[in-house]
């Protein structure tokens, strides 16, 4: 059966906005954010154009992680509000036909954690075998350590018990031992809790890592991946997994499963990679990394989708670039050495990487709702905000939303607001370039990214400009009459775009009938 643009796989063209419920919103002066204070900010989102809110970790927590390191999976953390509050909250955001997801973090746990707890107690704890433990700790302890400034290896040795437990992360952050069936089953009854509360999916913390223990009853690890999202199916039809997959682009295909060409594990995996290219291409001025890295990029198996983005809650990671590569983007982007973060990443937001230059900004945005894949918006890049260097780590670019500037630009026609508004109004009216075939379409410029988007007939063309120069740009081969998406005046296949110029234009072939 053959049925596309459906609310079954309503993510295909979904506009997802990351948010953390403490730093939002406070609704009754006590210095963070709360459930309540999101709520009251729903017309935000929703005026926005915004259709999936992600809920960044909002469970109890001793906050070593930023909540990413929890003790009770099943609670609210009291500070943000109580179980009444997230189901009014989800319940008036889904009045305004925004879905909502969390994150699911279960790779770990905190060390505070009763699990944890009891299973530190004693070897012969029930729970011992809930966690991953080692009388000593194998050779390679110290390879791939995540956060470098604070762990040295991904073994602590637990005092009591004369053994070592496995911590990808923070050492206060244990690695759940999901070979053990127990835990698989509780972590299936928590994603089951919560979309009986109205989640409707998850947005899946640290995926390879959760796989990498070896799931002893299981040939393939995989397997479990499977299971968590038949799982997710029959408790909801168009429940959604979104994966934290930081791999090569072959590597992470496998993260989309593939039954008969459908995938059966994750239903989005995000683009780390085609990010990373997109920052290289900005820093050169120059789109052919990013031309290279879509052309590169495998199309996921059906009923699955890249989720893209431009900035998240993490360092910007630039891993995946060769250290050349990474040395240019820290000097055109973050050439402070505060700016940078575990030799890897950047801990500041786009409009001050771009020195505030809002033509350019703006056509960032508009590549990140043209290319093909569900944009994904850190919450604040609507309206400009930038990071603040001095907060620890991470939690630069996790400082409290800038109110001031969204009233600000509401009502400003040239704001980066209502540019966002728009480009989402056009994204959403555009079905070619969420449910379309895409191409990429050569020109002689190497500034300017140019690419196609077909589907029923119907033709959007995007063109940026990465560079700080004009550029001709000459679409005669396209068939068709071509029209801006955006004033719908009629345009000329031959034009100039100017310096961080960016078009989106519908090409209309004479005789077809568009169905939209
Ligand atoms: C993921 C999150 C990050 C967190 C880590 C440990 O990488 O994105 O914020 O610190 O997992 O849970």
């Amino acid at each position: 059966m053959k049925l596309t643009r459906t609310a079954d796989l309503w993510w295909k063209n979904a506009v997802v906005y990351c948010l953390d419920v403490e730093t939002f919103h406070d609704s009754d002066g006590d210095g963070h954010g709360d459930f309540r204070g999101l709520t009251q900010k729903i017309d935000h989102l929703h005026n926005l154009g915004v259709t999936c809110v992600w809920l960044m970790p909002f469970f109890p927590s001793p906050d070593r992680d930023d909540g990413y390191d929890i003790t009770d999976f099943y609670g609210v953390d009291p500070r943000l509000g109580t179980h009444g509050d997230f189901v009014e909250f989800v319940r008036t955001a889904r009045d305004r036909g925004i879905r909502v997801i969390a994150d699911l973090v279960v790779n770990h746990t905190s060390d505070q954690h009763p699990w944890f707890q009891e299973a530190r107690s004693s070897k012969d704890n029930p729970r011992r075998d809930w966690y991953v433990w080692r009388d000593q700790p194998p050779p390679d302890a110290e390879k791939g350590v995540v956060f470098p400034d604070k762990e040295k290896s991904l073994w602590e040795l637990d005092k009591k018990t004369g053994q070592y437990y496995l911590h990808r992360f923070y050492k206060h952050q244990p690695d759940l031992n999901v070979a053990n069936p127990e835990v698989r089953d509780e972590i299936a009854r928590v994603m089951g809790f919560w979309m009986e509360l109205g989640l409707s999916g998850f947005r899946v913390d640290a995926v390879p890592f959760l796989l990498e223990a070896p799931v002893q009853d299981l040939p393939d690890p995989h397997d479990y991946l499977c299971d968590l999202r038949a799982f997710l199916s029959r408790r909801n039809g168009e429940g959604v997994l979104l994966g934290e997959v930081n791999l090569p682009y072959t590597d992470t295909m496998k993260f989309f499963g593939s039954a008969d060409g459908v995938g059966d594990e994750l239903n989005m995996c995000f683009d780390f990679i085609g990010m990373q290219q997109m920052y290289l291409s900005l820093a050169r001025k120059d789109a052919s990394p990013l031309t290279h890295a879509l052309k590169e990029r495998p199309l996921p198996p059906r009923d699955c989708h890249w989720a893209t983005f431009v900035r998240n809650h993490d360092e910007l990671t630039l891993d995946k670039l060769t250290e050349p590569e990474r040395q240019e983007v820290f000097a055109a982007f973050g050439p402070d050495p505060d700016m940078q973060l575990y030799g890897r990443g950047l801990r500041r937001r786009l409009p001050s990487m771009l020195d505030g230059d809002l033509r350019r900004i703006k056509m960032v945005y508009s590549l990140l709702f043209a290319l093909p894949g569900t944009p994904v918006l850190f919450y604040g890049e609507e309206v400009g905000m930038t990071e603040d260097l001095s907060q620890e780590g991470r939690l630069a670019v996790r400082t409290p939303m800038w109110w001031d500037a969204a009233r600000e630009q509401r009502h400003d026609d040239d704001s980066l607001l209502s540019w966002i508004k728009q480009l989402i109004r056009a994204y959403r009216d555009c079905p070619e370039l969420a449910w379309g075939t895409y191409e990429l379409i050569d020109t002689p410029e190497p500034a300017v990214l140019a690419h196609r988007c077909d589907i029923d007939g119907g033709t959007v063309i995007a063109v940026h400009n990465l560079g700080d120069e004009e550029a001709e740009l000459d679409l005669s081969s396209v068939d068709g009459e071509l029209t801006d998406v955006f004033t719908e005046q009629p345009v000329k296949p031959k034009f100039t775009l100017e310096p961080y110029g960016c078009r989106w234009l519908r090409a209309w072939a004479e005789g077809v009938q568009v169905s939209r």
